[in-house]
């Protein structure tokens, strides 16, 4: 049998710093663990505009839906900020997400007891904090036709569009469901269903669906709340189940529980594959972080974390995947920390580089 394959599009940015950490991991994993990866790179976001003039080349995307999965790091610079609309790098990202059709986008934050002092909230509050959001990453106003920049009564008007078919609730909501049973069977669906249609619509799927899952106990928030709620007392929430806009903001606001946007990974999953596994693409929830670009500081635990987010969910190592987020554990545990992690304690941060040595490092001492 082949090897599984990987196709890592690094991006701009931090991207390319953190995924070369990655990349020593999953050679560990050859050496180390006996299990070897067939593992392709290409170009995404800002690095392919410059060479191609596109944020995604035709033969990138064609190679995304063929290999197992998609390791990607981060797209977008203030250098691409004027370019146009359609050829922005962050429309190479969402081109993959919407052509492999990764609809269900898994964006766990759980708070290391050793982070539980960085994060902005008291230790009393996060520490112990293990929840997931599903997030819709297909649809919604991201994606709803119309949209665009019009002129009307010689004005101009933004327009996009917040839209949902019953199937595309319906599929992320039994994703959220199934997470739920393999957790503590405990699912709060977020929308605004007081002001807004789709919202209705939202509630009513998601509580059909649920006649499927009766042993998992179902609420509903509006998002407001939910931002606010995610504040005040974060461990009253196991599985968060949300559209595409409210999740990418509600997910940020969940990376300031753990302590810092570097430590938050991310799987974006859909359907499963002639092989068995899911179409899968897994990435940092974190940008490129222009302002510590091109300086070793960025953290890559997020980047290292997605990529065991990827042995547990496509290649059915959970064994693995637990190995890899322990040293993880044990590094954050020993004070090993990059410089977004230093806030409160002082002391002398290590280098992105430095951080991956001393994960290798607790990846030996694990065999
Ligand atoms: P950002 O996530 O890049 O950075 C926000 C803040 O968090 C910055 O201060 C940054 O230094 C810090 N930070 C982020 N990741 C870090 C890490 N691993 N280690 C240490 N510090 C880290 O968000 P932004 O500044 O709003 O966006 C910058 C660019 O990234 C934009 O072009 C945006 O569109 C893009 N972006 C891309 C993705 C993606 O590729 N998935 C996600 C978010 C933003
Ligand atoms: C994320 C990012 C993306 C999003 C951008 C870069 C397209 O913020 O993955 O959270 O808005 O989905
Ligand atoms: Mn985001």
């Amino acid at each position: 049998m082949s090897n599984p394959s990987l196709l890592i599009l690094a991006g701009d940015g931090i991207g390319p710093e953190v995924m070369a950490q990655v990349s020593r991991i999953i050679d560990w994993y050859g050496d180390k663990r006996g299990m070897a990866f067939d593992v392709s790179e290409d170009l995404v976001g800002g690095a392919a505009y410059d060479k191609h003039g596109t944020p995604l080349h035709d033969d990138t995307m064609a190679k995304a839906q063929e290999v197992d999965a998609v390791l990607l790091g981060a797209v977008g610079g203030p250098k691409y900020d004027d370019l146009d609309f359609s050829v922005k790098p962050e429309r190479g990202l969402l081109r993959l997400r919407k052509e492999m059709d990764l609809f269900a986008n898994l964006r766990p934050a759980q708070c290391f007891g050793a982070l539980a002092d960085f994060s902005s909230l008291k230790r009393e509050v996060v520490e112990g904090l293990d929840l997931m959001i599903v997030r819709e990453l297909t649809s919604g106003s991201y994606f709803g036709e119309p949209r665009g920049i019009f002129t009307e009564n010689n004005e101009r008007v933004g327009i996009n569009t917040q839209r949902y078919t019953e199937s595309e609730i319906e599929r992320v909501a039994r994703a959220a469901f199934d997470l739920a049973m393999k957790r503590n069977r405990k699912l709060c669906s977020m929308e605004k269903a007081n002001v807004m249609e789709s919202g209705v619509l939202w509630r009513e799927v998601v509580t059909e669906v649920s006649a499927d899952y009766p042993e998992v106990e179902l609420s509903h928030m509006y998002a407001d709340n939910g931002a606010m709620q995610l504040v005040r007392a974060p461990k009253q929430f196991d599985v968060i189940v949300t559209d595409n806009l409210f999740g990418d903001i509600l997910s940020d606001c969940a990376a300031m529980l753990t302590g810092s946007l570097g430590m938050l990974p991310s799987a974006s999953l859909g359907a499963p594959m002639a092989n068995g596994r899911p179409k899968a693409l897994y990435e940092p929830v974190h940008g490129s972080a222009p302002d510590i670009a091109g300086q070793g500081k960025a953290n890559p635990c997020a980047c290292i974390l997605s990529f065991a987010m990827a042995l547990r969910y496509s290649f059915d190592t959970g064994a693995e995947a637990d190995r890899l987020e322990r040293a993880v554990e044990k590094v954050l545990a020993d004070g090993v920390r990059t410089a977004d992690l230093m806030q409160k304690e002082g002391g002398t941060p290590v280098s992105t580089t430095e951080m991956g040595d001393a994960v290798i490092a607790a990846l030996d001492a694990s065999l």
